[in-house]
């Protein structure tokens, strides 16, 4: 296995066969090879640099009903709310204080922000502060609407494709949607020119080792400039209430895995990775993580942006938020880098 691992660090491939064999054959004493490798490839690539993303989630509006997802539309017990866009504004200014030189507008698919009033948002963000980077995650849209987003300044977009196996992909969301048009999304983004992420759920119902070989292998074909990945956590209002949740082991193995696959990749150590374990996103880190996404928005929707149960950092102030961070990453011998943070593709003298 060990070669498998030396392998993947050389040339950041391995056969389909062999990832199988590498998540198969998962121990402690592989993960402690596994994760110094991983650790080796961020250092040389990123540093000891972790960037920071301030989210602003500005609305659990949903038209979707993925399974899983607790601002799914059929939940009817979900409190929804919009926040305006000098509310969005005003957590802009609180993050840019933080430190924060990247927002992130994450929000359910939510036809009341039609391109006019996501483009206003855009503009109105980047001609405030136009030394930060806008990052999107408002799911699927049309090629037009993307480009519209991306001409109005935004500069990133996140979209999960949450499962690269088209039948479970049909067993974690409706019949309406497909996983030919999230990959058909994601391609289209990345042509149009944004900095493009996509990632998966560890440990979703009926996931399996064949299916995240799958989404090894489609990451590595997309080639995204971001990865985002956490465990499954079921929220108690969906059909998923039941189910169990991912690990911390598995989604700490994987972290590594892309690491070594997309050694430039920007890697959140996500919050869901923090709410299954209290040390999740310092672990997160150890395992090639260099990305932490604290919220920023306002405490008074934080309890109704529940995509699972339980989740952190749901009442704690911006500025708590960013303080307990900095304490976590020098805990662990990194540091909070006050820049956008760009991929490294991207970066530039201007930015
Ligand atoms: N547990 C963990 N992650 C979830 N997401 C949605 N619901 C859950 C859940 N119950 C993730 C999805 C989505 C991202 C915004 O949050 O992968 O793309
Ligand atoms: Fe939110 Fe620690 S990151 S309180």
């Amino acid at each position: 296995m060990k070669q498998l691992i030396d392998k993947l660090y050389h040339t950041g491939r391995l056969l389909p066969d062999e990832f199988r064999a590498l998540l198969s054959n998962r121990n402690d004493e592989l993960y402690g090879y596994l994760s110094e490798k991983a650790r080796e490839a961020r250092v040389r690539n990123y540093g000891h640099d972790v960037y920071i993303r301030g989210l602003i989630e500005f609305t659990n509006y949903c038209r979707n009903d993925c399974l899983y997802c607790g601002i799914r539309k059929s939940n009817s017990s979900a409190q929804r709310y919009r926040l305006t866009e000098s509310q969005i504004l005003e957590c802009c200014r609180t993050g840019y204080d933080l430190g924060f030189r990247t927002f992130v507008l994450q929000g359910g698919e939510d036809g009341y922000y039609t391109v006019e009033k996501m483009t206003a948002i855009i503009r109105s963000i980047k001609e405030e502060f136009p030394d930060c980077a806008v990052t999107l995650s408002i799911g699927e849209r049309s090629y037009e609407e993307y480009k519209a987003f991306y001409d109005a300044g935004a500069d990133r977009y996140l979209l999960r494709h949450e499962t690269a196996d088209e039948a479970h992909f049909a067993r974690l969301h409706p019949d309406r949607m497909s996983l030919r048009n999230r990959k058909k999304c994601l391609y289209e983004l990345k042509q149009i020119g944004f900095q493009v992420g996509c990632g998966f759920m560890v440990g979703s119902p009926f996931q399996t080792v064949d299916h995240i070989v799958e989404d090894l292998l489609f990451i590595k074909e997309l080639e995204p400039h971001m990865v985002g990945i956490g465990p499954f956590i079921p929220h108690h209002a969906t059909p998923f209430a039941g189910m169990e949740a991912g690990t911390l082991e598995l989604t700490l193995y994987l972290l590594a895995v892309i690491r070594l696959m997309l050694p430039t990749v920007l890697l959140p150590a996500t919050t869901a990775l923090g709410t299954i374990d209290p040390q999740g996103r310092e672990l997160g880190i150890l395992a090639g993580a260099n990305v932490v996404m604290p919220n920023l928005s306002p405490t008074s929707v934080r309890q109704k942006y529940m995509l699972y149960d339980n989740k952190i950092c749901t009442g704690d102030e911006a500025a708590e938020c960013r303080h307990c961070l900095e304490k976590r990453i020098e805990s662990i011998g990194c540091r909070i880098a006050v820049s956008r943070g760009d991929h490294r593709a991207y970066t530039t003298s201007t930015a």
